[in-house]
Formats: C-alpha cells, structure tokens, sequence
C-alpha cells in the first residue's frame, strides 16, 4: 500500500478532539431550549457543571486547605467539566461585618487549627484575606482558568442546607427577608458584572417549608430576575421551583413575566433520595418509568416550552455500594443524554472542612476524593463523560441528523470497529450513526444494513434483508429502556451485552415487579445525534473498505 489509513486515524481523531476545545463567545444567552453562545447565530454551548461548595459554617469555598486554588480549577476542565456552581450564602454579600471578618478568624472560631495550616502550605495568601476577597480570589482563579461559573444563593445564613424548617426556606422565613435578598442579589451581580466567565446567577436554592405559596414565588423571583439582570445583563437568570426545587409545574399555567428576553433558564434537582428508597424498594423499570413521568411533568415539560432547564444538583455515592443510587443513576444518564439538558453534578468537595458538626467530613458524592489530590472514582467520571458533551443544539451540527444507541450503565454507545467485526458498546464520541426507521428497524445511516437479532445468547448482526420480524426494534418495559425484537419463530429477546462488551441479544429480564433484579444491562436509549464527532473516521474507512471489499478480504 502506498498510504496506510491507520496512520490517517490519529490524525483525524486530534482534529477532532481540539475542536471540543475552542472558547465559548461570552456571554450567554436562550434561544428556545437551548443555552447559546454570544453573537448572531449563537452556537449552543452545554453547561456541564459541578456544584463548588461555599456556604458552610466557615464561609469559604471548600478544599482551599489541600489543594492551591489554580490547581483546583484546573482538575476541574481536567475531569471534563466546563462550568462551576459555586454556591455562597446571602449574609456575606448583605452583612458587612461578616464579610471582612478573615478566612484565619473564621476557621479559627470553628476550631479547625489543621485547616488554617492546610491554608498556610496550599493557599498561602488567602489566610488573612476577608470571607468577601476570598470568594472573589476564587472566582478570579475560575475565571482566569476558563472555568464558567453560575453563582448559586444557597442559603441566607452559613451553614448546611437545608431543612424545612431551618428559617432560610422560603420569603418570610427568620433568615429569608425578601428586601434583603434582593440587596443581596444586586450586590452579588454588580460585583461581578465584568467577569467574564460568571456566566449565570441561580437566584435561590431549593424553596421549601410551611410558607411556600406560588403567588408569593412569582412576586420576588420576578424582582429578583430584574434586578440581577438590571445590574448585570450579561448573566443567565436562574429559577428554582418549589418542595426542594422538585416543582415547577406552576410554570404550566402561568409564564413568568420578565422585561428582558433570553436569559430565563428554569432549575431542578434530582436525586436517588428524592424518592426515598423507591429504587431499591420497587422493580427498577417500573420506578424509572414512574419517576421520569413525574419529573417531566414537574420540570422536564419545560424543555418543550422553550424554556433551557439546568439540572443544578444531581448526584449518587461514588463508592458504587448504595443500590438506590446505583438504579437511579442509570435511568438519571438515560434520561440526561436523551433530553441532553444542561447540569451541575454535586458536588467537587472531596471534604468539607466542618459540616453540621463534624470536622473534615469526608463527602461520598464528591468527584474528587478526601484530599482533592484526585478523582474519587474514575470509572464513574467516565460513565457521566458522554452527556458532558453536547449531542445536538444550534449550530453544532456537523452532520446530518442520526440516533445513538447509548447504554446508560457503562456511559458507553453501540459501536462497530467494521462490517467484519461484531458490534460492540464504546466510547459514545465514535459511536455508529443509526436511522430508526418508521418500521422500528435500526438501519445504519448511509447504507443498507440494519440490525438483527440472530436468537436468545447469540451476537446481534448486520444484515441486509430489513423486513421479518428479527429487525424490527421497539423499546418496551415501564423504563422504554428495553430495545426488544423477535427471533424469526417469535421467541422475544432483548438487545443486552456480554462480559466482552459485546451486543447480543438474550431473554428479557427484569421486565416487572422483580425488585431483586437490576436490568441495567439491558438498558438502552436511541438517542437523537447531530454531531460526527470521532465516529467519521470510521466511516470513512468504511467506505474505502466496502469500495475495495472484495480485494482486500475476498
Ligand atoms: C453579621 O455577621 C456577624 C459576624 O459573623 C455576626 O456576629 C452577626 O450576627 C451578623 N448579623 C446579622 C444581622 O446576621
Ligand atoms: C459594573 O459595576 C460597577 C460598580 O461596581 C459600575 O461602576 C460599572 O459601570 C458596572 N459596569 C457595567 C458594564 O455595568
Ligand atoms: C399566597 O399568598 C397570597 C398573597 O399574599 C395570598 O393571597 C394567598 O392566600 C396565599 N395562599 C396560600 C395557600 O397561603
Ligand atoms: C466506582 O464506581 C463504580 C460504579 O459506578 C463502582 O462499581 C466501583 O466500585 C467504584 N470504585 C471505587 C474505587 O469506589
Ligand atoms: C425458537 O428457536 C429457539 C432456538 O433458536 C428455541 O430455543 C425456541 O424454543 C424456539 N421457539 C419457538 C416458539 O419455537
Ligand atoms: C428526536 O428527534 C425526533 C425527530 O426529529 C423528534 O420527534 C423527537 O422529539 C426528538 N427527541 C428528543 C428527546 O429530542
């Protein structure tokens, strides 16, 4: 051969991987469902955020003590996230006196001596900076790392949130006069009206207790969104619902009324715990179709609307041993790469330096392990790596319209190396591009090959005769997370994968009432994709290999 095609693919590949790279033109704005660049035809640009915690007792952005600050929000863009939620609690901006007291003098007050030496080693000038300039610090460090952020009011008074009856729930509440929030808000945008890359403002997290009341909502979060955006324009406004941020079915019936156009975006938060135990209680399709059913009509509606929603908090135990968290995060990576809604995952700290009491509390939902040196769980980084890229949105088409056919328990898509291989699961940047058809067959775009079942333990295939009933798929079960066909003599089966991350097809399980049973690896999603992606590459081989099939393999 005078040229050799495997020396093409790194190259083509790196093309690929730094166009993920170039810089988002600030600020940000909405057209429809879509977060989007700034300027005419503003690209869509997906917020893949983690919640930054800094509204604790000590009043200072967690980790400060094990790692320096630049060093932090570089690991952050390290492990695939774009954007922080850094959360702050309202006194610092609306109580003068707290805000100079020094980070020295407030880990001092909570006794947490090793922390101020952890200060000293690793962010050395920060120690006698007021709580206020230490926010800034850490803002600056995000933004001049190219990290966007959205600044989160969590809660009135410091401490940990949140409870029904904590007094920072809802307008009226002991911590939570509406005046001085909205002073708050004000403050908080102007300080930062000229960094660039504080590109949204959640106006309050998680609205809850006794005094919730929905006119009461739309009365100060209308105030709020005007004045945030009367003294920053260039912020995204950022809406809570009701019950912990869990509702915001209101919003049906009643549009919130603003001055200004394209900045609204709605927040929601969505849990394991959110429903108790339900998962590991209930059959795991039955609770995954129940619950997204729920959310869609609390929150997920909204997308349909017009209306970008963030997922600002979502999470599971990164040790992989809570089973509640385990199903919900498979149904959650389902449901998250087929809406492709923007997210903030809690949460970064790997500890805390003082939370409800306890010193140095480790934090099992961190992405980032007890002493922030490293990503608690790798493989679970890149399980959530496909949904923190974008798979459609304006102007990012690079490619005609297609499905992906993604497997939420590994975070891995429905990929074929070669006509001559077996279809296998891998990374979703190179999955194979699929039309699903009228007639529910999988047909792989650009040629005549759709996907067969060839029987109960057998490797699913390729084949070219697209009309019995061995190619048709239809997603069934509670979850519509089963992609079913039938053998040619009617036996039923299920597209599945074995120990080789083969796709192969056996008997449906799990399909109802088995609260034993975990059917995630049966679990897919035909997903809608504009994007080419590294998958072309394969593509393209593809077809010089078919154009010269015959003399190269026959
Ligand atoms: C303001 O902050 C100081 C210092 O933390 C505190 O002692 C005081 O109670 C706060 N005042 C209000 C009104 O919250
Ligand atoms: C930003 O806020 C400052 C006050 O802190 C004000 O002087 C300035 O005009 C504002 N800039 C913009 C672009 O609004
Ligand atoms: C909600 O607040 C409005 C306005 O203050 C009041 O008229 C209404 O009675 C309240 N509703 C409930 C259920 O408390
Ligand atoms: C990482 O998470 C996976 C599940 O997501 C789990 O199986 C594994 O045990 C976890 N590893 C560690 C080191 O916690
Ligand atoms: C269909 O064929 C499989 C073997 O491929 C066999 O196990 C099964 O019993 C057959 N089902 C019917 C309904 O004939
Ligand atoms: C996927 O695309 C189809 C066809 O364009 C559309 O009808 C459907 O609503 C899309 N689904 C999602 C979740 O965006």
């Amino acid at each position: 051969m005078g040229w050799n095609l495997s020396s093409l693919l790194p190259l083509l590949l790196l093309a690929t991987v730094f166009h993920h790279h170039s810089t988002v033109a600030l600020p940000l704005s909405t057209n429809s469902r879509w977060i989007v660049s700034d300027g005419e035809g503003g690209e869509r640009v997906k917020l893949s955020c983690v919640n930054w915690v800094s509204h604790l007792d000590a009043v200072v952005a967690e980790g400060l003590s094990k790692q320096p600050v630049d060093v932090i929000s570089k690991k952050i863009l390290d492990m695939g996230f774009n954007c922080v939620r850094l959360t702050y609690p309202l006194f610092l901006f609306t109580n003068d006196s707290l805000a100079s007291v020094s980070v020295r003098q407030s880990l001092k007050k909570l006794g947490l001596i090793e922390s101020i030496a952890g200060f000293q080693a690793n962010n050395p000038s920060f120690i006698d900076l007021p709580l206020i300039k230490a926010f800034q610090e850490v803002v600056a460090s995000l933004d001049r790392n190219n990290v966007m952020m959205v600044l989160d009011n969590q809660i009135s008074k410091p401490g940990w949130c949140c409870s029904d009856f904590d007094g920072n729930g809802f307008f009226g509440d002991r911590y939570f006069d509406p005046d001085v929030w909205l002073k708050g808000l004000a403050k908080v945008a102007t300080m930062f009206n000229s960094t660039k890359n504080v590109v949204g403002m959640s106006l309050r997290n998680e609205l809850r207790g006794p005094k919730q009341n929905v006119s009461i909502w739309y009365r100060y979060m209308q105030k709020g969104a005007e004045v945030v955006h009367a003294a920053n324009p260039n912020v995204l406004v950022i809406l809570s619902g009701l019950s912990y941020d869990k509702d915001l079915s209101f919003i049906q019936t009643q549009d919130v009324s603003l001055t200004f156009s394209n900045k609204l975006v709605f927040e929601a938060h969505w849990y394991g715990f959110s429903n108790s135990e339900e998962w590991e209680t209930g059959n795991p399709n039955q609770v995954c179709g129940r619950i997204v059913d729920n959310i869609m009509q609390k929150s997920g509606f909204l997308l349909e609307k017009g209306y970008p929603l963030f997922i600002s908090e979502w999470g599971v135990d990164q040790r992989g041993t809570n089973e509640n968290d385990n199903r919900y995060l498979n149904c959650f990576m389902a449901w998250a790469a087929d809406t492709d809604l923007d997210w903030a995952i809690w949460t970064l700290a790997g500890s805390y330096y003082f939370r409800e009491g306890v010193v140095g509390m480790e934090e099992f939902y961190g992405v980032l392990n007890w002493d922030w040196c490293e990503a608690r769980n790798s493989s679970f980084l890149k399980k959530i790596s496909p949904i923190q890229s974008p798979f459609q949105g304006p102007g990012l088409s690079n490619t005609r319209p297609h499905k992906v056919i993604f497997h939420p328990a590994t975070g891995l898509c429905v990929q074929r190396q070669s006509l001559f291989k077996p279809l296998t699961l891998g990374a979703c940047a190179e999955a194979e591009h699929w039309d699903y058809t009228q007639k529910q067959t999988l047909t792989i775009k650009g040629t005549y090959y759709c996907l067969q079942t060839d029987g109960v333990g057998k490797k699913a295939k390729l084949g070219l005769i697209c009309t019995d009933s061995s190619s048709k798929w239809e997603a069934i079960s509670a979850s519509k997370l089963h992609l079913s066909s039938k053998t040619n003599n009617g036996t039923v089966v299920c597209l599945d994968v074995d120990s080789e991350n083969n796709i192969v097809t056996n008997n449906c399980r799990c399909l109802t009432n088995d609260n034993g049973c975990d059917p995630a690896s049966q679990w897919f999603k035909i997903i809608n994709s504009t994007m080419s992606a590294a998958s072309e590459p394969y593509s393209r081989v593809d077809a010089i290999l078919q154009s010269l099939g015959a003399n190269l393999f026959g």
